[in-house]
């Protein structure tokens, strides 16, 4: 729970929007993938978990567990090589276990935040494509890499199955783009209240192909905090890990992510690690590799 500035309460993740759920939404160019700012004021972080440590370059938050994936829905090269365990994540002690690295953008478990640019900061991926989804937008915002735009072929097919209907609203971006969306936001909000909901250039996830955001069938809430409850995202929220994602940027987690609650969000990072993330109830990236919390630049 918190408060806008001018006293509303916001719970987006409970109950039917409300008029201070509709105060704590504002629209920003939601046609060419810009998100919505969201109007909670930066809290207290949650303590890090037991085990988090200082940031390595790859990293097996899965150390010497069983590999037991009851199902790889995406298929995923890397869906193979993480092993699961119920330890707090930490660099793996056994040298053998497989890992992926957490600072090279091509990898499904690069962390990229507020204190970890892209590297480099122009880097595009190798093998964008255009997934067979349910498009939102066109051009570059309609491409993901090729592992990322396979998981998400299965996962907005498992949605529609279950009835609902999830576009892409907002996939890869440029850093020159990146860099388009960020000053939009400078200009129509000021840096500070930009900084809460869009990332600097070389500093999004968007740039890496792994990352995306959904829209709901009906288009409603789109950006929007009440997105929250809309179809696309109850459903996502509850089965986006079965095939290799997560929410990147959770209710309430900001003093960890940097950004505030982005229902729409999701993150590639494989099925196993994704659903190992869920079922530990861990919701950051940062405290799943164990990597220190990045609310703001440095
Ligand atoms: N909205 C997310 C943080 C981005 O701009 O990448
Ligand atoms: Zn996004």
């Amino acid at each position: 729970m918190c408060h806008d500035a001018a006293g509303n309460q916001h719970r987006p993740e409970s109950g039917a929007p409300g008029p201070g759920r509709r105060a704590f939404g504002r629209l920003l160019l939601a046609g060419s993938g810009l998100a919505a700012l969201a109007a909670c004021a930066p809290g207290t972080p949650p303590a890090p978990l037991p085990g988090a440590s200082s940031a390595s370059t790859t990293a097996a938050p899965a150390a010497g567990a069983s590999p037991s994936p009851s199902s790889s829905p995406a298929g995923s090269a890397d869906a193979t090589s993480v092993a699961p365990t119920a330890t707090a994540p930490a660099p793996a002690s056994d040298p053998a276990a497989p890992r992926h690295s957490l600072t090279d953008p091509a990898s499904p478990w690069v962390v990229v935040n507020k204190h970890r640019p892209l590297a480099p900061a122009t880097f595009v991926p190798a093998d964008l494509v255009r997934p067979a989804v349910r498009l939102a937008v066109t051009g570059e915002a309609a491409l993901l890499n090729s592992t990322t735009a396979a998981a998400a072929e299965k996962m907005f097919a498992a949605a529609a199955t279950a009835g609902v209907i999830m576009t892409l609203a907002s996939g890869y971006r440029s850093y020159v783009t990146q860099s388009a969306t960020y000053e939009g936001y400078v200009i129509s909000r000021g840096q500070a209240e930009a900084d809460t909901a869009s990332a600097r250039p070389g500093y999004s996830e968007h740039q890496t192909g792994w990352a995306f955001d959904i829209g709901d069938g009906g288009g409603a809430c789109s950006f929007q905090p009440c997105f929250a409850d809309q179809p696309a995202a109850v459903w996502a929220k509850a089965n986006a890990h079965l095939f290799g994602f997560v929410v990147r940027y959770p209710w309430m987690l900001h003093g960890i992510t940097g950004y505030y609650y982005e229902p729409w969000h999701l993150r590639y990072i494989g099925p196993e690690a994704a659903t190992d993330m869920k079922n530990r109830g861990i919701g950051t990236l940062e405290e799943y590799f164990g990597l220190e919390a990045a609310p703001a630049y440095l």
